[in-house]
């Protein structure tokens, strides 16, 4: 908590002119609204006695699986590290429990796009009251709560009064990893899933497959990982690893979208599907290697089915990621069938309209088994055919400018996902965060209904050179960046302040055990652990 003040002092890059060291609290992402009830003042935290309870009148109360995981992990955050000797706190009224009121059922469910994220917190005279509509948002607030007790300079847990009112400013915000270039074991997963909750951060993109490794072990296709996974005994998800995901997913709030991405990125898929993939041709004869998703066979579109099939019921979540990007034509144009094909069909020599076929055939499969779907922004680019509540999925940075494709992509009357200048595989010497900080998702020209169909965007983390040894310390907390851009309202984006908070709950998560990379230079009070 105490590093606030040192943060302060080792403004690097910026002025370090006048800053008033009165952060509101230091909470991350930054709140909507803070105000502070009337004689200032704090409540002591007996850590033995303190617990949370159900308010009068709340539409959801004991057994509700998602708040009853919430309160254990809330209460070891908080208090793991008290002495079971703790004294009473030596001042003050204690408060002794924080009270949670929801007003809508609903504790067996899954998180959606709709899903309400709004809370109010209020730390008065003895009383602590958490408010929500939804369960999800009690969630949100539990995290505010948990970043707002301090300790004082005798150990004494307390928490100061304030009144909250929160709210996302985006419904997606998501995270993506790569578990195709590396694998990324299931226990790095979930660590992820818990910090992404400490960012409120509440979608999962998991990109699970790509040219490199199939580690999804399907129940229909079992050939997929046994020859497509890196190991087929280790380096693979179960049906049950699966499961275990989702599960520890939703009761952080978070959404699981999994992205099978096609007819690209397939190489993987190859030895495990024979016929899946175009075969390339070198001059007339086959030359042994393989290229994307063969588009004019058949037996494609019936493998395809059968694995969405299973895809979509596997993972709950109403949308599916379908890919879509970087499709290379080289090896479609080696191929005399696909040539025959190709004169057949009327496409000429325009390769894009190949890919558009095999696309819109996939999206109507898709639909069919009453799926939405996200896909990369070629797509829309190349002019697929899609369904009007596609969400397409902004990501290209240097050939053209994104904020013109965000523009884009909404005046066609698209949902948009940004994540083109949210590449935090990328890094470089300095502060790189504070780039991804200033990104503003809606600096582009258009109607406010086009700002509306910006539902947020995602922090990607691309596994070229990333598995579970550097996973935490290059996300965290550069990836909170992203959390705050798109939790917090726009007109946050100081700097200096930002700065101060961001190491500030860096410092928190190394107390909770993350290995979370430092901002600058100082320090922190708990680098070894411990609360
Ligand atoms: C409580 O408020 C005081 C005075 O504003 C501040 O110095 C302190 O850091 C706050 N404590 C926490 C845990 O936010
Ligand atoms: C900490 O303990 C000392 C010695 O008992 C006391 O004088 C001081 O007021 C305490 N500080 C707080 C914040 O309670
Ligand atoms: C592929 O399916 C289409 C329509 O279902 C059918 O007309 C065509 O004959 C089939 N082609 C082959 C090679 O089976
Ligand atoms: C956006 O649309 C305009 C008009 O169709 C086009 O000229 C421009 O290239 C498009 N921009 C991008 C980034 O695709
Ligand atoms: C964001 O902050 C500005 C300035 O404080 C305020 O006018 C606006 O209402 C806020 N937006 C929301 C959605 O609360």
């Amino acid at each position: 908590m105490a590093a606030a003040g040192r943060a302060l002092r080792l403004l690097p890059l910026l002025a370090a002119a006048a800053v008033v060291l009165e952060p509101a609290a230091a909470v991350w992402p930054q709140p909507q609204v803070e105000g502070y009830p009337p004689g200032r003042g704090r409540c002591s935290l007996p850590p033995r006695r303190f617990r949370f309870a159900y308010a009068a009148g709340s539409a959801v109360g004991p057994g509700c699986a998602v708040l009853e995981a919430a309160f254990q992990r809330y209460w070891a955050l908080l208090f793991a590290a008290a002495r079971p000797t703790e004294n009473e706190p030596p001042w003050g009224m204690p408060c002794t429990q924080l009270l949670v009121f929801v007003a809508t059922p609903g504790c067996d469910g899954f998180p959606s796009l709709d899903s309400k994220e709004s809370y109010k917190l209020s730390v008065l005279e003895g009383s602590l009251l958490l408010s929500a509509d939804a369960v999800w948002g009690a969630l949100r607030g539990l995290e505010t709560f948990s970043q707002l007790v301090g300790r004082d300079e005798n150990g004494t847990y307390y928490i100061n009064k304030t009144e909250i009112v929160d709210f996302p400013r985006f419904p997606h915000r998501g995270l993506l990893l790569d578990t195709s270039r590396h694998y990324l074991p299931l226990r790095a997963i979930l660590e992820t899933l818990d910090v992404m909750a400490y960012n409120k951060f509440n979608v999962f993109h998991w990109h699970i497959v790509d040219d490199p490794s199939f580690p999804y072990e399907s129940l229909t296709f079992p050939e997929l990982s046994k020859q497509g996974a890196f190991n087929a005994m280790t380096h693979v998800y179960t049906a049950s690893d699966v499961q275990t995901v989702i599960e520890y997913a939703r009761l952080r709030g978070i959404r699981v979208i999994a992205e099978f991405d096609t007819p690209g990125h397939t190489l993987s898929w190859g030895p495990g599907a024979p016929g899946l993939l175009t075969p390339c041709y070198l001059g007339k004869d086959p030359s042994g290697t393989y290229g994307p998703i063969n588009p004019i066979l058949n037996s494609t579109y019936q493998f395809v089915t059968s694995l969405f099939q299973e895809v979509s019921a596997v993972f709950p979540d109403f949308f599916l990621h379908l890919g879509g990007d970087e499709v290379d034509f080289t090896c479609w144009k080696s191929n005399p069938k696909i040539r025959v094909f190709m004169k057949e069909m009327g496409f000429g020599e325009d390769y894009k309209k190949l890919e558009s076929f095999y696309i819109q055939r996939l999206l109507d499969i898709v639909s069919s088994l009453g799926k939405g779907y996200i896909v990369w922004q070629e797509v829309f680019d190349n002019g697929v055919k899609v369904r009007p509540d596609t969400i397409i999925h902004v990501w290209k940075e240097n050939s053209i400018p994104y904020m013109e494709e965000m523009a884009n992509v909404t005046k066609a009357g698209y949902r948009a996902l940004l994540s083109a200048p949210w590449y935090l595989n990328r890094i470089s010497y300095g502060q790189d965060w504070m780039a991804a900080y200033q990104v503003e998702p809606l600096k582009f020209e258009g109607s406010p209904e086009q700002k509306d169909r910006v539902i947020g965007g995602e922090a990607c983390m691309w596994g070229e050179y990333v598995d579970v040894t550097n996973l935490a310390p290059r996300l965290w907390p550069r990836a909170g960046a992203v959390a705050e851009r798109l939790w917090s309202n726009a007109t946050v984006r100081d700097l200096q302040d930002a700065y101060v908070r961001l190491a500030d709950f860096r410092c928190k998560l190394l107390g909770r055990g993350v290995q979370a990379q430092p901002l600058y230079i100082g320090y922190c009070e708990n680098e070894f652990g411990g609360f």
